[in-house]
C-alpha cells in the first residue's frame, strides 16, 4: 500500500496512482482527525469520495503516530492524551475514539488502537504494552459500529520477545478477526531482529486471513516477509524517496541529481512501463531535480511506486509457479 497519510498519496492524482497498479492505499486517523477533521470527510461521503480514490483504503488507528509525533503525550489505561501540534489544544485518543473516527472516515480496513513501545524497551515494558494492546483491542471491537462494511484488523505487539509475540498471537486468534497485523517492528531495534521477529511471528498467524506487516517496505524486507507469509505492507519509501530525488531502479537507489545523469538520454529504467520511464530521459529528470521543479518529484514518486508494486507482482507470479525461493534467493539471504 502506498502511503496517503492525509488522504493524498503525495504528488500523485488518483488516476496517476492507478496506472502504477497500486490497489489499496493507507491513510491515517491521527492526521485526518487534526486536519480536516473526520466530520468534513464524513460530510463529503467518506474518504473514497473525498479524495477521489475508488480502490480500497486502510486507515491506521493513530496510536503509533501519537507515540512517534506528539509532544507531551501521556499514556494511561483509558487512552492517550497529547497536545495538538496545530493549536496546542489537549486531545484525547482512546480505543473508542479511534474507532469512532475510523467509522466516520469510512475506510475498508480499520486498525485497532494499539500501544507500540520503542524498539529498545525492556521486557516488563513491552509485556505491559502488549497486554494493554489486547485490552484496547477488546474495547475497539465493542466500539466498532460497522463490522459489516469495515474490516477491523488486530495488531500483534510483543517487541523483540518471542514469548510475548506468541502470547499476543494466541490471544488475538481467539477473537477471530478478519485480518491481523504485526506492529512494533522497525522502531529502533537492530535490523537483524526485524527479520527474526517477522520470521517467528508471521507463520503463527492464521494462514487464511490477510497478514499485514506495518511500516515495512524495502525490497529486501518485503521479500523476506513474504517468504514468512506476509501479504500486505505499507511504506513511505517510494514517495519519500521521490520527493528527495531518489529513484528505485532494479533493486537499487539512485540519486538523480548525480552528474553522470546530466547527459544520459536513456529512460530511467528501460524495462519499466510507467509513464515516467516511457516518456522522459534521465537527463530531463536530472534537470528537473537540480532545478527543484515539482514535476521531478512527481515523476520519481510515480516510478518508485510502480517499481515496488511490480516487485510484489513479480513475487506473486513467482509464488504461483513455484519459482519464488529460487528466483528471489538474492533477496532472501
Ligand atoms: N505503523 C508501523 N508500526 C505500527 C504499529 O506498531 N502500530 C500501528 N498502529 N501502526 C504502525
Ligand atoms: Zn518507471
Amino acid at each position: 500500500m502506498p502511503v496517503g497519510t492525509l488522504a493524498t498519496v503525495k504528488g500523485l492524482t488518483p488516476a496517476q496512482l492507478e496506472t502504477t497498479g497500486a490497489q489499496m492505499i493507507l491513510a491515517n486517523t491521527y492526521h485526518l482527525h487534526l486536519q480536516p477533521g473526520e466530520s468534513i470527510i464524513q460530510q463529503a461521503g467518506g474518504l473514497h469520495r473525498f479524495m477521489g480514490w475508488n480502490g480500497p483504503v486502510l486507515t491506521d488507528s493513530g496510536g503509533f503516530q501519537v507515540f512517534s509525533l506528539s509532544a507531551l503525550r501521556k499514556i494511561k489505561e483509558f487512552g492517550v492524551t497529547f497536545r495538538s501540534p496545530r493549536d496546542g489544544r489537549i486531545i484525547e485518543l482512546t480505543p473508542e475514539r479511534s474507532i469512532q473516527i475510523q467509522n466516520a472516515l469510512g475506510a475498508d480496513v480499520i486498525m485497532a488502537f494499539d500501544e507500540c513501545p520503542p524498539g529498545d524497551a525492556d521486557y516488563a515494558t513491552v509485556a505491559a504494552a502488549t497486554e494493554r494492546t489486547y485490552r484496547w483491542l477488546e474495547r475497539c471491537i465493542t466500539a466498532h459500529q460497522r463490522p459489516d462494511t469495515q474490516a477491523l484488523f488486530g495488531i500483534v505487539q510483543g517487541g523483540t520477545y518471542p514469548e510475548l509475540r506468541q502470547k499476543a498471537v494466541n490471544a488475538l486468534k481467539e477473537l477471530n478477526l478478519p485480518g491481523y497485523a504485526i506492529g512494533g517492528v522497525s522502531v529502533g531495534e537492530d535490523p537483524a531482529l526485524v527479520r527474526e521477529i517477522v520470521q517467528f511471528t508471521a507463520p503463527l498467524l492464521p494462514f487464511e486471513k490477510p497478514r499485514y506487516l506495518m511500516g515495512v517496505g524495502t525490497y529486501k524486507e518485503m521479500a523476506m516477509a513474504i517468504a514468512s507469509g506476509i501479504d500486505l505492507f505499507d511504506c513511505v519509501i517510494p514517495t519519500r524517496f521521490g520527493r528527495h530525488g531518489t529513484a528505485l531502479v532494479k533493486g537499487e537507489r539512485w540519486n538523480l541529481k548525480n552528474a553522470p545523469f546530466r547527459e544520459d538520454f536513456t529512460p530511467l529504467d528501460d524495462s519499466c512501463a510507467c509513464y515516467t520511464c516511457q516518456t522522459f530521459t534521465r537527463a530531463y529528470l536530472n534537470h528537473l531535480i537540480r532545478s527543484r521543479e515539482m514535476l521531478g518529484y512527481i515523476l520519481l514518486s510515480l516510478h518508485n511506486i510502480a517499481e515496488l508494486i511490480r516487485f510484489t507482482q513479480q513475487i506473486r507470479e513467482a509464488i504461483l509457479s513455484d519459482r519464488f525461493v529460487t528466483e528471489f534467493a538474492h533477496w532472501l539471504s
